[in-house]
């Protein structure tokens, strides 16, 4: 038992050496962000960008998830750069098409409509990669969650990272010790990973991410009680063992599944986590830590706020120098300026 609990963290300190040593690009406080960047050439973004993320996320709540989830995948591929942003050209290979986003990311429009109105205030000064940041923390304020003040002054790649984005972005039936990995690798800590993934408890996941999860070991998690059986069968119901309804959806959050609380947390201490990835996190017998911090949260609603506010200030400073050098302003978020 001792040994193999040691073993897990161990592995992932061994991966993470291995993986610095191969790219030392990445660093979660390289760039020189700041919050005034925007103060004498477009004083007006922040402003701008509240009121557009606020019109999309009144007509649709789940835009708030969309923005958010978009922002985790720039970050976790060559740095928050707006690499994800760009759409497939006969010389770019985007990142929209990748496993982890083909089917499942969206929200590009709403960035569209965000980019226009800033381009209609300030042309050629805000990055896309800065409108989603911003855009993001606005969507958690809209659904009820905190406040934090974001850093600016990113810039846009004139890359993509389709490759990047097939290994870097966890995935809901990986291993808890293998995502953990992938945060360290990005400078991200545990506590980080197991906020962050608090994200969950607003949007939805389709079928192909939960069929593992519902067929798999959620009996086991979520015991006996008629409560959690029902929701069993309802979930089995819009997603059958084999073949068909893929796309079908679901909230992770099934209490408030369109408010930012930590109501998430507690679904996984009653053992209902609709991802294996997040179950395990309160479940795996490797995750001590991760089944601490996931307790802590739901105990403590402003505790999660907190380190939740902290951890995607943390994951917005991710940044790659190359990108940071060589990129620039898009003047459309889908390409790259000509
Ligand atoms: C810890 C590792 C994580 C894994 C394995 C993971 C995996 C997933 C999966 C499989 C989905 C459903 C996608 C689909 O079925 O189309 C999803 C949705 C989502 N994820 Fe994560 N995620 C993780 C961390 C995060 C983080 C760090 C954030 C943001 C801070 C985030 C924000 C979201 C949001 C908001 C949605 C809902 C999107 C929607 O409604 O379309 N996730 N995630
Ligand atoms: C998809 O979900 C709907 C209910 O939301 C259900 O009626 C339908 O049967 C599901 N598709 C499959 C193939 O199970
Ligand atoms: C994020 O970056 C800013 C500016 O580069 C820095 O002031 C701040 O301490 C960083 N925050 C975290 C949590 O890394």
């Amino acid at each position: 038992m001792a040994l193999s609990l040691s073993f897990g963290p161990f592995s992932v300190h061994f991966m993470v050496l291995v993986l610095s040593i191969l790219n030392t690009s990445i660093h979660a406080s390289d760039p020189p962000l700041t919050l005034d960047y925007y103060s004498s050439t477009c004083p007006t973004v922040f402003d701008i960008v509240r009121k557009e993320t606020e019109c999309a996320v009144l007509s649709d709540p789940r835009s708030a998830a969309l923005l958010v989830r978009l922002h985790f995948h720039d970050c976790f591929v060559q740095g928050c750069d707006g690499s994800v942003l760009l759409d497939d050209t006969v010389t770019l290979k985007g990142e929209k098409k990748a496993s982890p986003n083909r089917h499942s990311l969206k929200g590009f429009d709403i960035i569209d409509g965000i980019k226009n109105m800033v381009e209609s205030e300030c042309p050629g000064v805000v990055s896309c990669a800065d409108i989603l940041t911003i855009a993001a923390r606005d969507a958690v304020i809209l659904v009820g969650g905190p406040y934090w003040d974001v850093p600016v002054g990113r810039k846009d790649s004139i890359t993509a990272g389709y490759a990047l984005a097939e290994t870097n972005i966890p995935t809901a039936n990986e291993g808890l010790v293998p995502i953990i990995a992938k945060f360290l690798y990005q400078g991200l800590s545990v506590t980080d990973m197991v906020a962050l993934a608090g994200a969950h408890t607003i949007g939805v996941a389709r079928c192909e991410n939960f069929r593992d999860r519902i067929y798999g070991d959620f009996r086991a998690t979520s015991g006996l009680n008629p409560i959690s059986a029902s929701y069993l069968s309802s979930l089995r119901s819009i997603c059958p063992p084999i073949h068909g309804g893929e796309n079908n959806i679901t909230a992770m959050d099934n209490v408030t599944p369109n408010l930012f609380d930590n109501s998430f947390y507690h679904t996984l201490l009653k053992g209902e986590g609709l991802l294996n990835s997040d179950q395990e996190m309160y479940s795996s017998v490797l995750g001590i830590q991760t089944r601490e911090l996931v307790k802590k949260y739901a105990a403590d609603p402003l505790a999660f706020f907190q380190q939740f506010s902290d951890s995607m200030v943390k994951m917005g400073n991710i940044t790659n120098l190359e990108s940071f050098a060589n990129g620039e302003v898009r003047k459309n978020c889908r390409f790259v300026n000509t």
